[in-house]
C-alpha cells in the first residue's frame, strides 16, 4: 500500500495477511524514521507507528513498555530519539536476540526512555528456546503491566525454557493473537474476558459469526478454547476459572484445556505446567536416545563397520568421508535394535513413542515412520487394504507408486481422469462427478461391494487440492465403508496451516468425525431422504451434493507424506498416517507390508530426522508454513506485477489452474484485488478444487522456452534448483525454507531472462522475431491433445462389469515376463498404423511413463489408441520409463492374449475379518 494512503489505523482483517507482513512494517517504520530525523516529512513514520501499534500489542517484544516509549517519543517530537529506539528494536527482532533475554530490560528509573537493549545483549548464554505465552484477561489493561512483571518473576535458571507473556482482553484479541503470533506456544484463558476487540474489523465479524459467537454470552473460555483449537491445534490450552472447576473438568469438552486451574491457587504450578507442556512436544524420543547413543563407549561386533566410524578416521583413503560428515553420523549408526534405538518393523520403544507424537501431530490414529519414500507408504497402504480382485477407483495420473501396488496386490484399478489441462500438458485433478459415475456404475453392476477404495493425490504435483470432506462425504453417502487414500505426498505441511488444513485428508477426517457425532446430522440425512425419494435417479445423484448416513459410516482415512518434501526430514522420510475405525481388522496386514517393503536395516538418521521434522512443526510449523505461503504470494506478485517480467512470463493464478465450474465460490485468485483472506476461506471451504499457493507454475512457453530447457537454465546459469517441468511451465515451489532473500534472487534472474530475450527481439529484426512468434506458437498452440486412458485388454478383464472399466492389472504386467508372448514394434512403424487400423489390438505390456508429464501414458494390459501414439510421436522428451526407442514399444503378442483369455481370473479376496 502506497504510504501516502495509509488509513490511519490498521484494520484487523487487513494485517490477517499474516506474520510475514511484521517484518515488513518494522522496515517501513525504519524508512519512515530515517526521513524524520534528516529533517524529512514525519507523516509516514506516524501512519506505520500507528499501524505497529495495533499489530504490536500481540507480541510479547517489543511489548508494551517499548511500544509506549516509541509513542512517547513521537508525540515529543523527538526524532533523534525515535529513530535510535527503532533502531534497537529492529536490531533486536532481526538477530532474534530478544529470544535470548526476553524481558531483560534495564530500566534507569529516572524518567528517560529506558536503555533498550537487553542487558546481556552480545554475550553468549546458554541457548534457551524461546515462546510466548498468552493470557487472556477481564483485567483492565492498566493492570497488565504489573501482571507481565509477576509472570517474569515466576522464571528461574533451572527452567528449560523461557517465555514473554502476551495480554489481550477479549475473545477477538485472542484470536488475533494466535493467528498473528507464531511465537505463541500456550495460551491461559481466565474467565470474564470481553467478546470484541476495540479494533475496527470488518471482516472479522463474520468469521465470528461462523464459529457461532455472536454476543457477549458466546463469548465464554470454553468456546475461545475452541476457535483457538481450531486454527491451532497445537497449542496448550489452559483454563484460570473461579468459579466450580470441578464441574468444568468433568465436562468432555473441555478436554481441549491441558489444564484447569482454580485462580486463586499457586501461579508457579501454572509456570511449571507451560514449560512441561513445552518439553512435551520438544521431546524427540528416538532423537533423544540417538543422541545419548552416541556418545556411549560402545564396541559392535555387528555387520555395520562404519558404526562408530574407526573404519573411516584410521583409513588414509576414505577419511575425507569422515571429516566431510563428521563424526557424530558415524556415532550414531547402529545395525541393533537395542539400546533403546527400537526396531522400526516392530516398534516398542522409541519409535513406536515417537510415532505416537508424530499422530498426536498430524490428527492421526497412528503413524507409520517409512524411510523409503512415500513410494514405499503408497505400495504398503494398497498391498494391506486391498487385495486379488478388489476394485480401486484411482487417479490414473497419480504416482507409479500406486499403480505398481495395484499389480503387487492383485486389486483391480479403475481408473478415472482428471480434467485435463491441454494448454499446459498437464492434468488437473478428478472431478467429483466422476468419482461418484464410477461407484454408481459399480453398483448398477452389482459389484459395490467390490470397491473397497478411493485413492487420490491431494495436492496434485501441480497444486490441485480437493475438497477432502466433500468427495468423502458423498462418496461415504454411496458406500458408507469405502476406503480413502490420499497421497499428499507434496502437502504435508498443510497440516499447519489453518487455512489448508480443512483440505487435508486427516483434518477433513476430522470435521467427518464431529459431523457424526452431532446429534442435528442424522434429521439433515433424513431429510435429504425424503427430498431424494425412494429411487432417486444417477442424474439426481450427480447434481446432488449427497449427505451419508452418519450412522452408517465407518470412516477409513489413510494419509501418506513425504516429510523430506515439506518439513525438516532427510530424503526419503515419510509419514503414513492413519484414522481407521477398523483398523484392528488390518493392522496383521499393515504389519505384512511393513515386513513386505520396509528395510531391515533402516537408516538411524532417517527415522531421527522424522522424530525431529514432528518436533519443529510442533513449535514452529505454523509461523514456517505461513512464511512459505506469503513467499509464494510475494513471488507471484513479483512476477506478473513487473512490467518486463510479465511480458514473458507469467505465474498461473487460481483461475487458470482450475476452471471455473470448479470454483463454485467465485474465487479467481491470490493476486486479485478483491481477495482477501475471507474469500480465500470461503473458496477453501466450499469450493470443488483450490489452488495450493505454494505450487506456481511459470508458465516459461511465451519467453520461447520449453520447460526442460529452462528448467537447465534456471541451474546451469543461475543455481536455482526447481521441481517439475511441462511443454511450455516450469514449476516452483516455496517452502518452509525460502526467505526473502530466495524472492529477489528468483525474480532477479527472470528479469534478466526477459530482458535478455527482450533485447535480442529489438536487435534482431524482422526474422528473429519471426522465429521467435513460431517457437512461441509451436509450445503454447500446437500442444498434443492428453491421452485419455482407453482400456484393459478382454483378456485382462474376465471378471469386469459391463460399466466400469477396472482390468487386471497384474496379469498384464506378468505377461511382461514371457518373452516369447512379447513383441516390440517401434513407434515410427508403419505396422504400429496398420494394427490401429485393422487389428490386431496393440497391448502394452509395461508401464510406459514419460518425464514430463510423469503419468502413465500405457499401463500394462491397456489397449493402445491412435491417440495415445499421436502423443507419444508428439512427445520430445528424453526421459521415458519403459521405453526404450531403439527396440520399440513392448507389446503383448495376440497369441498370448488369446491364451490368456481361457485363464481363470483372479478370485475377489475376502479381507474383511469375518
Ligand atoms: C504424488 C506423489 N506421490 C508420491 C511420490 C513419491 O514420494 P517419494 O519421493 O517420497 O518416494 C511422489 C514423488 O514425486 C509424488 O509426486
Amino acid at each position: 500500500m502506497s504510504k501516502n494512503t495509509r488509513p490511519a489505523q490498521k484494520r484487523i482483517d487487513q494485517f490477517l495477511s499474516g506474520p510475514g507482513g511484521r517484518a515488513d512494517d518494522w522496515r517501513d517504520l525504519m524508512e519512515g524514521a530515517k526521513v524524520w530525523a534528516r529533517g524529512g516529512d514525519r507523516a509516514n513514520y506516524d501512519a506505520t507507528l500507528a499501524d505497529l501499534s495495533v499489530t504490536e500489542e500481540f507480541h510479547g517484544y517489543p511489548g508494551l513498555q517499548l511500544m509506549a516509549a516509541l509513542r512517547e517519543a513521537a508525540a515529543a517530537g523527538d526524532a533523534g530519539t525515535s529513530l535510535s529506539l527503532v533502531t534497537r528494536i529492529m536490531q533486536a527482532l532481526t538477530t532474534r536476540s530478544f529470544r535470548q533475554h526476553a524481558g531483560d530490560l534495564k530500566d534507569d528509573g529516572n524518567g528517560d526512555a529506558p536503555d533498550l537493549l537487553p542487558q546481556t545483549f552480545g554475550q553468549q548464554a546458554a541457548h534457551r528456546p524461546y515462546f510466548e505465552t498468552l493470557i487472556v484477561t477481564g483485567l483492565s489493561p492498566s493492570e497488565w503491566p504489573a501482571l507481565t512483571t509477576e509472570w517474569r518473576k515466576l522464571r528461574r535458571p533451572v527452567d528449560a525454557f523461557v517465555y514473554e507473556p502476551v495480554i489481550v482482553g477479549s475473545l477477538e484479541d485472542a484470536f488475533c493473537a494466535v493467528m498473528l503470533n507464531p511465537n505463541i506456544a500456550a495460551v491461559i484463558i481466565n474467565e470474564g474476558f470481553a467478546l470484541r476487540s476495540h479494533h475496527n474489523s470488518t471482516a472479522l465479524r463474520p468469521m465470528m459469526t461462523a464459529s457461532g459467537i455472536n454476543d457477549e454470552s458466546d463469548a465464554s473460555a470454553l468456546r475461545l478454547a475452541h476457535v483457538i483449537n481450531r486454527v491451532r491445534p497445537e497449542l496448550d490450552l489452559y483454563l484460570m476459572s473461579n468459579r466450580d472447576v470441578e464441574t468444568m473438568a468433568g465436562n468432555p469438552d473441555a478436554n481441549v484445556f491441558r489444564r484447569i486451574f482454580y485462580s486463586i491457587e499457586e501461579l508457579l504450578e501454572l509456570h511449571l505446567s507451560i514449560l512441561e507442556g513445552i518439553q512435551d512436544r520438544f521431546d524427540t524420543p528416538f532423537f533423544d536416545n540417538l543422541k545419548k547413543y552416541a556418545q556411549r563407549p560402545i564396541g559392535t561386533f555387528h555387520a555395520l563397520p562404519i558404526a562408530r566410524g574407526k573404519s573411516i578416521f584410521k583409513s588414509d583413503w576414505i577419511r575425507d568421508m569422515g571429516e566431510f560428515y563428521g563424526l557424530n553420523l558415524f556415532l550414531a549408526e547402529s545395525s541393533a535394535t537395542t539400546g533403546g534405538l527400537d526396531s522400526l518393523l516392530e516398534p516398542t520403544g522409541n519409535i513406536k513413542k515417537a510415532q505416537d507424537k508424530a499422530a498426536r501431530a498430524l490428527g492421526a490414529d497412528r503413524v507409520f515412520f517409512v524411510t523409503n519414500g512415500t513410494s514405499t507408504s503408497n505400495k504398503m497402504a494398497v498391498q494391506a487394504l486391498l487385495g486379488p480382485g478388489d476394485i480401486a477407483i484411482v487417479d490414473r495420473n497419480c504416482h507409479k507408486s500406486h499403480h505398481y501396488g495395484m499389480v503387487l496386490s492383485g486389486a483391480q484399478p479403475l481408473y478415472v481422469e482428471a480434467f485435463p489441462m491441454t494448454e499446459y500438458s498437464m492434468y488437473g485433478a478428478v472431478p467429483l462427478k466422476t468419482i461418484k459415475q464410477a461407484l454408481l456404475n459399480a453398483k448398477a453392476d452389482g459389484r459395490l461391494d467390490r470397491v473397497k477404495m478411493l485413492d487420490l493425490t491431494n495436492c496434485t504435483f501441480d497444486g490441485h487440492i480437493y475438497n477432502t470432506r466433500r468427495v468423502m462425504e458423498e462418496c461415504l453417502a454411496i458406500k458408507p465403508d469405502l476406503i480413502f487414500l490420499w497421497d499428499e505426498a507434496w502437502f504435508g505441511f498443510a497440516r499447519f496451516s489453518p487455512f489448508l488444513r480443512r483440505r487435508t485428508a486427516m483434518g477433513a477426517a476430522a470435521a467427518i468425525e464431529a459431523w457424526m457425532h452431532d446429534p442435528k446430522s442424522v434429521a439433515v440425512y433424513e431429510k435429504q431422504q425424503a427430498e431424494l425419494g425412494k429411487n432417486p435417479s444417477d442424474e439426481t445423484l450427480l447434481k446432488t451434493r449427497l449427505i451419508p448416513d452418519p450412522r452408517k459410516i465407518r470412516l477409513r482415512v489413510y494419509q501418506t507424506n513425504s516429510t523430506h518434501k515439506s518439513m525438516s526430514a532427510l530424503r526419503q522420510g515419510s509419514m503414513l498416517s492413519v484414522k481407521d475405525v477398523e483398523f484392528h481388522t488390518v493392522e496383521q496386514q499393515f504389519k505384512e507390508a511393513v515386513f513386505t517393503h520396509a528395510s531391515t536395516s533402516p537408516n538411524q538418521q532417517l527415522i531421527a530426522s522424522l522424530d525431529v521434522s514432528r518436533r519443529q512443526m510442533e513449535l514452529e510449523g505454523y509461523g514456517l508454513v505461513a512464511n512459505a505461503i506469503e513467499i509464494a504470494i510475494a513471488i507471484r506478485r513479483a512476477v506478473n506485477n513487473n512490467a518486463l517480467i510479465s511480458k514473458y512470463f507469467r505465474i498461473l493464478g487460481a483461475d487458470a489452474m482450475v476452471p471455473a465450474q470448479y470454483r463454485q465460490s467465485g474465487f479467481t485468485d491470490y493476486l486479485a484485488p478483491s481477495a482477501n483472506w475471507a474469500s480465500a476461506l470461503k473458496s477453501l471451504d466450499d469450493d470443488e478444487f483450490c489452488l495450493d499457493p505454494t505450487r506456481m507454475t511459470l508458465v516459461c512457453g511465451t519467453a520461447g522456452f520449453d520447460g526442460t530447457q529452462f528448467k537447465g537454465i534456471l541451474a546451469n546459469e543461475y543455481d536455482i534448483q526447481i521441481n517439475k517441468t511441462s511443454r511450455n511451465s516450469v514449476l516452483i515451489q516455496s517452502n518452509i525454507n525460502n526467505t526473502r532473500s530466495d524472492v529477489a534472487h528468483l525474480v532477479r534472474v527472470l528479469a534478466e531472462i526477459a530482458g535478455e530475450v527482450d533485447r535480442g527481439l529489438t536487435r534482431g529484426g524482422a526474422n528473429t522475431r519471426k522465429t521467435f512468434e513460431a517457437r512461441v506458437k509451436s509450445l503454447m498452440t500446437d500442444v498434443p491433445d492428453l491421452p485419455n486412458f482407453s482400456h484393459f485388454h478382454a483378456s485382462f478383464r474376465g471378471d469386469a462389469g459391463t460399466k466400469t472399466n477396472e482390468g487386471d492389472i497384474r496379469s498384464g504386467f506378468y505377461s511382461a515376463y514371457d518373452a516369447a508372448g512379447c513383441e516390440f514394434i517401434r513407434l515410427a512403424d508403419p505396422e504400429i498404423d496398420r494394427r490401429l487400423k485393422a487389428g490386431p489390438d496393440l497391448v502394452s505390456a509395461s508401464f510406459v511413463i514419460p518425464y514430463p508429464p510423469g503419468f502413465p501414458i500405457m499401463v500394462p494390459g491397456q489397449v493402445i489408441t491412435q491417440e495415445t501414439i499421436d502423443f507419444m510421436r508428439k512427445l520430445d522428451v528424453k526421459e521415458i520409463h519403459g521405453y526404450d526407442a531403439t527396440e520399440g514399444l513392448k507389446l503383448v503378442r495376440p497369441e498370448a492374449l488369446a491364451r490368456m483369455s481361457g485363464r481363470k481370473p483372479a478370485a475377489p479376496a475376502r479381507l474383511k475379518a469375518s
